[in-house]
């Protein structure tokens, strides 16, 4: 069979990223540019700076990515730009570049789903994971857990009811005095901490979330009593969220009968959140986690959805516009 390369682009928040990927598993190139720096002084992401900065990087990058891999354009099959969810001016430079690649060359338009490149993370580290599993989401924007039916269909069974956990982990790390971001800086530290400090848990009857609770505990925490080891703090909010996405995927392993799990987004590079996960292997759970360079947004893994897209004819039209606030369909 002809092998198929498909061309990711993702460009939903601060990282500039394309990637040339075969068969949806082998990862040809995977360019990053970031814009942290660019952003970290101002304590968070800028929509508006992100989105002219994506201008500046796309074409370079793309020119990197192709030759990184070792191909022309013309040796594409498939342009897979990611169209939501995201910022939806830093959307529409990849998917407008993605759009005019597309109609230049006049191959395929395959629109993808950003929470479906972060399930397709796992595609890439392990070879042999294949549909049904239960996938746990953590990242910046999205916590839900999806019991992913086939490599195209998916069932939302649990999700947050307020904040992402990222936002959270963010929100401790500024709170605590760790800039931005956040969430790298708050596993560090809690490297040092002991998990001292009872902080609130919210559970619900069904497999939904809420960490605007603990959230708030910690900014209380830290404004009345200043003098609270910060380390502790960190792994203490670690423990508790922990706690909760442990319970909440068991249930939904239950549920299903399922036995297979996979973690993806950008809060599964945690270590403490890792480690814990892979301890259910001891209860007969298969854990697959992405390897930590594709845990946060790159292209690679938007590339590998949309190589299951393409495949499944799921082809976008050329008036494809950016979805913001895209969910995964049921
Ligand atoms: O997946 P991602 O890059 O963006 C979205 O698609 O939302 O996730 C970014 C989030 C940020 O909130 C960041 O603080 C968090 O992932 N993050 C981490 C770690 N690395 C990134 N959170 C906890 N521990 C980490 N090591």
């Amino acid at each position: 069979m002809k092998d198929i390369l498909t061309l990711g682009i993702e460009s939903s928040c601060d990282e500039t990223s394309v990637a040339v990927v075969k068969n949806g598993r082998e990862v040809l190139s995977n360019i990053i540019d970031t814009q942290i720096p660019i952003h970290e002084k101002y304590g968070g992401v800028v929509p508006e700076i992100a989105s002219r900065n994506h201008i500046e990087a796309i074409s370079r990058v793309t020119k990197k990515a192709l030759e990184v891999a070792n191909i022309r354009f013309e040796d594409i099959d498939a342009i897979t730009p990611t169209y939501g969810p995201g910022l939806v001016g830093a959307l529409l430079v990849g998917l407008s570049y993605g759009k005019a690649l597309s109609y230049a060359l006049n191959k395929p338009l395959v629109g993808v789903n950003h929470i479906e490149g972060h399930i397709a993370a796992n595609y890439i580290t392990h070879k042999e994971l294949e549909p049904p599993f239960i996938c746990l989401l953590i990242s910046g924007g999205n916590t839900q857990i999806v019991h992913i039916k086939d490599y195209t269909e998916f069932d939302v069974l649990g999700k947050t009811r307020d904040d992402a956990i990222g936002e959270a982990f963010d929100k401790v790390a500024r709170v605590v005095g760790l800039g931005y971001p956040g969430g790298p800086k708050v596993d560090k530290l809690a490297k040092e901490g002991k998990p001292n400090i009872e902080l609130p848990k919210t559970h619900f009857e069904n497999l939904d979330f809420s960490f605007s609770g603990i959230k708030t505990a910690v900014i209380n925490l830290n404004h009345n009593k200043p003098d609270t080891n910060k380390a502790d703090l960190c792994i203490s909010f670690e423990k508790a969220v922990t706690e909760v996405l442990v319970e909440n995927t068991m249930k939904a392993i239950e549920q299903t009968g399922l036995k297979t799990l996979a973690l993806g987004g950008g809060v599964s590079a945690n270590s403490y959140i890792r480690n814990e996960f892979l301890k259910l292997e001891n209860q007969g759970i298969k854990v697959y986690t992405p390897d930590l360079k594709l845990c946060t947004d790159n292209a690679a893994m938007i590339a590998s959805a949309g190589y299951y897209n393409y495949i499944n004819k799921k082809i976008s039209e050329l008036d494809l516009n950016a979805v913001p606030n895209l969910k995964l369909q049921n």
